[in-house]
């Protein structure tokens, strides 16, 4: 169970801020790290370190600024090793759908669609048939004690608490060989964390890759296999000269 699922080379990611003069503001600096299956590689450091960042370049989302990102696709058609910064378009999607996937601080939640069948869409997409995909996404809602008069509305009015469970639920029902998650258990009560926890524990064992943020010391010990610190970017924010001189003194 030690095959390698991703691994980082002297990662950074520098954001220009194009609505405010070019502002440059360096986040992550020289990240190196791999990442193999049964692991639960847990990103600390302190507020604004870059932990979610470090998530959503994994997911594709953010364009590293210098370094590598590779993640093995076990099952890809292509090359076994996809690099993120070169990956097509296409191979990012297909790599969402079958690789990695991802539990957001926030449920997106989708208008006019059922919490049941917001569960069940990832694991449609890959082919699960739409009738054992429900069954699985009201198991997966049942055991994170969503109640179930609220399984064929659509979350967008649900609390914090509920749309934060259906998240999870969609994150873990596809079954994806790496799992992202930021945060997952923030805004949970005590049963319900204890829950998420047993899901993580029951991914690792499967033999799956867990890269997550827990701010909660309990839910990280009880799941980390490794801790990786993130340390806050020494760079100043870099001003372009023109918008430097462009600012009142
Ligand atoms: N899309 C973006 N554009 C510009 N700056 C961004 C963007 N996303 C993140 N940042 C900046 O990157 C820095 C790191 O943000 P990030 O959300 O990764 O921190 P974090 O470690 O997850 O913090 P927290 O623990 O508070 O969630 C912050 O200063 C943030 O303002
Ligand atoms: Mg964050």
């Amino acid at each position: 169970m030690t095959e390698r699922m991703i691994e980082v080379r002297g990662l950074g990611k520098l954001f220009t801020l194009h609505n405010q003069g070019g502002v440059r503001l360096p986040v992550l600096h020289a990240v190196d790290f791999d990442a193999a299956r049964g692991e639960c590689v847990v990103l600390a450091g302190p507020s604004g370190t870059g932990k979610s960042t470090l998530l959503r370049c994994l997911y594709g989302n953010y364009l590293a600024t210098e370094g590598s990102i590779r993640l093995r696709d076990p099952a890809g058609a292509g090359e076994a090793w996809v690099e993120l910064s070169s990956a097509p378009e296409q191979r990012i999607l297909q790599l969402r759908r079958d690789v990695v996937g991802y539990v957001s601080q926030f449920l997106r939640a989708i208008p006019r669609v059922s919490a049941l069948d917001v569960v069940a869409e990832p694991a449609l997409a890959r082919g699960v048939p739409q009738e054992a995909a429900r069954e699985r996404a009201a198991a997966l809602l049942a055991r994170l004690n969503l109640p179930g008069r609220l399984w064929s509305l659509p979350p967008a009015t649900f609390s914090g608490g509920e749309q934060q469970r259906v998240n999870i639920a969609r994150g873990f029902i596809g079954g994806h060989p790496i799992l992202l998650l930021d945060e997952p258990t923030a805004s949970l009560d005590a049963d319900n964390r204890a829950v998420v926890v047993e899901l993580m524990r029951e991914t690792l064992a499967e033999g799956r890759c867990l890269v997550g943020i827990f701010h909660d010391e309990a839910v990280r010990d009880a799941v980390a296999t490794r801790l990786l610190p993130l340390r806050p970017a020494t760079g100043e924010t870099m001003v372009p000269a023109a918008a430097a001189a462009a600012r009142p003194a």
